[in-house]
């Protein structure tokens, strides 16, 4: 029997669960469900993550032990799983007692090897990240996360010889190329080790910090969080000797955000081999999701609350979008006014609309019980039927390759056509002709087959939508139970079988923000990103050669560029003009993302930063309009980025 072990980052305790955790762990459930239908023994972990500065300070300013303060924190991340229909196998919290015995098994273990040894450290500290920063990494003297001053500090400590396992990392991603997927995070890690990998602090003195776990061999120090936290994945399964870990630990994956790459796709292989375990199978690395304001914030207001969300919309429809819409591995944006639109069209709509017309009319012209196939079946059903096949091709294919939107994409595209089928077969004419009533049947039951594929296929999206589908179609069978090679087989309904339209499966909703709803989208988009003036008709005023020199002009070359989600215009650009800089430009209609990177620009570098679509920019890319296409602007031969035009 296959196995599938699948995680989640434990989250850190000193925040509610916002959107972004409950995708992560959604995800999780989504792929679990997936494998478990298509037979594997499954186990799905996620937890806590307790220790380290962070979540003392945290408790401190709630005035409260750190320890109080992470049972409650811990208790909401663990309560709030299930309401979205998540079902883990194990709920970790590295407070645990059996975690942090393996933790202190593994230091010594690695001690003893000589992989950790003790020295003097002088650097610069974020307190936020809880590490040390290297030059490479300082931007203009702050943590390039945080915004925040760093903090210079000398101190001794124990590190862990992390450079040691730098060729023999570089040499497993490049002889197993999925192992961290999509691609772009791959290279990330690959780029990243590139340059000398230095070792790891994997301690901190325990005067200034007694929130952690003991090293077993200095008691006057604490484990570094990352180094502690990692190591929940094996502890969870009971590592070392632990029948868990022996049956799970060979097909671990592992599913983040791309925030946490670095300790997911360099300290933990490091500290994987030094320790004599088997790498990871896989590392499933995911973008970020945006609120309309940019990043979410506590203090602006701007944190999605997903229990918020499912009281109002509903777990399941919530969970279709988060899936829906994100392209694994991408940024997306999120935003009421899309959830609404989806949960109308593709919910409301598609889905909801074929299945109780369906119902509907096996109650009207078989008081509810499943038709026969009566006649041999005609070319629209066998197109249907093609497009049943197809979908259940996409799910087998995209499901474990992470690409959820596609699956989905490939259901609906099912769906739609269901809901074409019954408007060219219009069951109503049928029925009104004796002679045709074999062929009502025939087309009946296959409605009734394509909307039970459906739910199957639907299932670990929606469990319990498809749970109620299956019921109301007369199939006697748990989500939990159902497996696809034998229940999404074509013509498996039992004939005679009574059905159940019941109530709609997902009502319509009105927007909470009537207002943001009823303007068009394009004109929502351009009244935030229309900010370029008009091409002018005549020469402007004259001005003074001085203020043209404040207008601070360089050369650039576009590094990355990728679609604004939600937007046809807007471009996001990392380009270095010297340094680096993200710039929105609303180019995007003439220059598709790809055509752009490595490209060298014109950048207006001095710019007051302003945001497009929730989105930092920071400088122009300068482009003429001509007729209706865009031009940029571009040197005349290859120009070394930052060079200042004048
Ligand atoms: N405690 C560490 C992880 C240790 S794992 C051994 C941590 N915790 S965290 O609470 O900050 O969670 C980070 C994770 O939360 C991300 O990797 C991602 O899974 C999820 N997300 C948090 N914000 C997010 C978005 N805005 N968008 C998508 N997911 C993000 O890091």
């Amino acid at each position: 029997m296959n196995r599938f072990y699948i995680t989640t980052p434990i989250y850190y305790v000193n925040a509610e669960p916002h959107i972004g955790h409950a995708y992560t762990t959604i995800v999780a459930d989504v792929l679990n469900r997936f494998h478990k239908i298509m037979g594997s023994k499954t186990f799905f972990l996620t937890g806590t993550d307790e220790h380290g500065d962070k979540i003392a300070q945290a408790a401190r300013s709630s005035g409260i032990s750190p320890k109080a303060y992470a049972d409650r924190i811990s208790g909401l991340f663990r309560q709030t799983w299930p309401k979205l229909g998540i079902q883990s196998d194990k709920f970790i919290r590295t407070t645990d007692s059996e975690h942090v015995n393996v933790v202190q098994y593994v230091l010594q273990k690695v001690y003893d090897a000589g992989e950790i040894y003790f020295s003097t450290y002088k650097g610069f500290y974020c307190v936020g990240c809880e590490r040390f920063y290297t030059e490479r990494e300082i931007v203009d003297g702050k943590c390039p996360d945080h915004d925040k001053p760093l903090i210079e500090r000398e101190e001794a400590n124990y590190f862990f010889r992390m450079s040691k396992y730098q060729d023999w990392l570089i040499e497993h991603l490049e002889s197993n190329p999925d192992c961290i997927r999509p691609e772009r995070y791959r290279n990330e890690v690959l780029a990243f080790l590139r340059e000398p990998l230095e070792d790891l602090c994997i301690s901190r003195p325990a005067e200034r910090l007694d929130w952690g776990i003991p090293l077993p061999f200095d008691a006057n120090y604490v484990t570094y969080v990352w180094f502690d936290a990692l190591l929940n994945y094996v502890s969870a399964l009971g590592y070392p000797g632990g029948e868990l870990f022996t049956e799970f630990w060979p097909v671990a994956q592992h599913t983040i955000a791309k925030d946490i790459l670095k300790p997911h796709g360099i300290y933990w292989p490091a500290m994987l081999k030094a320790a004599g375990i088997p790498m990871y199978r896989h590392l499933n690395v995911h973008g970020y999701w945006k609120t309309e304001e940019g990043k979410m914030s506590k203090s602006h207001g701007t944190v999605v609350r997903p229990l918020d969300m499912a009281a109002v919309y509903g777990a399941e429809a919530f969970r279709y979008f988060l899936l829906r819409e994100m392209v694994f591995g991408l940024d997306a944006g999120f935003s009421r006014e899309a959830l609404v639109q989806r949960i109308n069209a593709d919910l409301a709509n598609d889905l909801g609309n074929l299945f109780s017309r369906s119902l509907a009319m096996t109650e009207r012209y078989f008081e509810g019980k499943i038709p026969p196939f009566a006649t041999e079946p005609e070319a629209m059903d066998s197109e249907l039927q093609a497009k049943v096949e197809n979908a259940l091709r996409q799910f087998r294919e995209q499901m474990p390759a992470l690409g959820f939107h596609k699956a989905l994409m490939a259901i609906w595209e099912c769906i739609g056509a269901a809901n074409k089928y019954i408007d060219t077969a219009a069951p109503w004419n049928l029925a009104k002709d004796a002679d045709r009533h074999a062929r009502l049947k025939t087309v009946i039951r296959t409605l009734l087959e394509v909307n039970r594929v459906v739910a199957v296929l639907i299932s670990p999206f929606m469990p319990e939508t498809s749970a109620k589908m299956l019921e109301r179609l007369g199939v006697e069978k748990r989500v939990e139970d159902l497996r696809l090679a034998k229940d999404g087989a074509w013509g498996s309904l039992v004939g005679g079988t009574g059905v159940v339209k019941g109530e709609s499966l997902f009502p319509r909703v009105e927007s909470s923000d009537k207002k943001q709803e009823r303007l068009p989208k394009p004109a929502q988009e351009a009244k935030r990103a229309d900010t370029t003036p008009k091409a002018e008709q005549s020469v402007a005023a004259l001005i003074d050669i001085d203020l043209f020199r404040q207008v601070d002009l360089r050369i650039g070359r576009i590094l990355t560029a990728e679609n604004v989600p939600k937007s046809e215009k807007l471009v996001k650009l990392l380009v270095d003009i010297g340094e680096r800089r993200q710039i929105v430009a609303g180019i995007a209609k003439t220059h598709p993302p790809r055509t752009l990177v490595g490209k060298q620009v014109v950048i207006v570098a001095n710019l007051k930063p302003a945001k497009l679509m929730g989105i930092e920019s920071h400088g122009m890319v300068l482009a003429v309009r001509d007729a209706n296409d865009l031009k940029l602007i571009i040197p005349e031969a290859e120009t070394a980025p930052g060079g200042k035009i004048s």
